[in-house]
């Protein structure tokens, strides 16, 4: 029935979150609009372009397209839950100095994608970045400093053990 909430319990950013929520909502409109979480960005809408990735359980994941019950009981990650407390992830500075965001729109997504990347594999090849971009449109860097960016991350991770 058009109007009809319901009460989600979610651990976002390892904080957790009680929220009535219309039932119809994905996880992207309850973390813009409930949470005011806005850093994942709601681009196609539609599951093409990654810009709403979040990470689930550490699994990049189409936020735009998963109903926001998927997320209860799982841990959700967005781009505002990847810096530490002694200050932002690597992958943000390595993107800060590679110069590898312009408009910035696809960025949060491509943090959280890489993110997950780097607990996988501490260096992985170019190849492998590219495949787990693959999800992730970029209209605007041609994606070269991306990819610098992501090994520079890596390569900084490695050396800091
Ligand atoms: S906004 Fe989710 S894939 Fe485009
Ligand atoms: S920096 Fe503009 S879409 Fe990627």
């Amino acid at each position: 029935m058009a109007g009809t909430t319901e009460v989600v319990r979610l651990n976002v950013n390892g904080d957790t979150r009680e929220v009535g929520v219309p039932t119809h909502y994905t996880l992207l409109e309850t973390l813009r609009y409930v949470l005011a979480l806005t850093g994942s960005k709601q681009g196609c809408d539609k599951g093409d372009c990654g810009a709403c990735t979040v990470l689930l359980d550490g699994v990049p994941t189409l936020s735009c397209i998963t109903p926001v019950w998927e997320a209860e009981g799982k841990s959700v990650t967005t781009v505002e839950g990847l810096a530490g407390p002694s200050g932002p992830h690597p992958l943000q500075d390595e993107f800060d100095l590679n110069g590898a965001a312009q408009c910035g729109f696809c960025t949060p997504g491509i943090l959280c994608s890489a993110a997950a990347l780097l607990e996988r594999t501490g260096t992985p090849t170019r190849d492998e970045i590219k495949e787990a971009l693959a999800g992730n449109l970029c209209r605007c860097t041609g994606y070269t400093k991306i990819y610098d960016a992501i090994e520079a991350a890596a390569e900084r991770m490695s050396a800091a053990g």
